[in-house]
């Protein structure tokens, strides 16, 4: 399973990158804002950050516009993937960029129906959130199976990447049902590392070592 990063910031790119984990990244219209800067120097410093694909987000709702805006996103850097909402042009405009042989995620899908009709598009990527589904007490990882199940069936060839991640165990959810990609925001990238009786084991191994008095090097 992949490992993407879920952020625009490029500090906080930079610094996961080094980790060896990321293989792609993700964006969207708000981590953007967030980041307070301008959303084509964004993109293409991350595209040259990172070698897999990084996920840059039209901003239009009609087809015409995002088709404009997802081919000038797409014209920044080969690793270009182009987010497109899961609404009628969404799915229109990810055909047409597919069919040019662009890649496209479809974001905000929140239903086994929706994937479905995101992969006959061309989809590259589908993006269900989870933790979105979770916050309004459905079952987010139940839609994840779902959508695993019916791409296996049917042959799709679309990539689930799970979006909207909200703790480390919605990881190991995602790897367990066989997800293609997770998006992590950089705090779940980080807790993945931990466990406090791997940092109480270590400070046991710690102090019994300086009682031998001996050094490696
Ligand atoms: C990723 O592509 C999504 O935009 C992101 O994971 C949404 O996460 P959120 O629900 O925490 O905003």
């Amino acid at each position: 399973m992949k490992i993407f990063l879920d952020s625009a910031d490029i500090d906080e790119i930079r610094a996961h990158i080094a980790s060896g984990f990321v293989d792609g990244v993700t964006t969207n219209p708000s981590l953007i804002a967030k980041s307070g800067r301008n959303i084509l120097e964004t993109i293409s410093e991350i595209s040259e950050m990172v070698d897999g694909p990084v996920s840059a987000e039209v901003a239009a709702t009609d087809h015409e516009t995002m088709l404009a805006e997802g081919r000038k996103l797409a014209g920044l850097a080969p690793n270009v993937t182009v987010k497109v909402p899961l609404t009628e042009a969404g799915l229109q405009t990810c055909r047409a960029l597919s069919d040019a042989g662009t890649q496209v995620n479809v974001t905000l899908c929140f239903t086994a129906g929706q994937a479905m009709l995101a992969a006959k598009a061309g989809a590259t990527f589908i993006s269900p959130f989870v933790g979105r589904l979770d916050d309004i007490g459905q079952d987010g990882m139940g839609l994840i199976e779902e959508i695993c199940t019916i791409y296996d069936q049917y042959g799709f060839e679309t990539g689930v990447l799970v979006a909207s991640v909200r703790s480390t165990q919605h990881v190991v959810d995602a790897a367990l049902l066989g997800a293609d990609v997770v998006t992590l925001p950089p705090k779940i990238l980080t807790a993945l590392y931990q466990h406090p009786l791997t940092d109480k084991g270590l400070a046991a191994f710690i102090s019994d070592w300086e009682g031998t008095g001996q050094s490696i090097l």
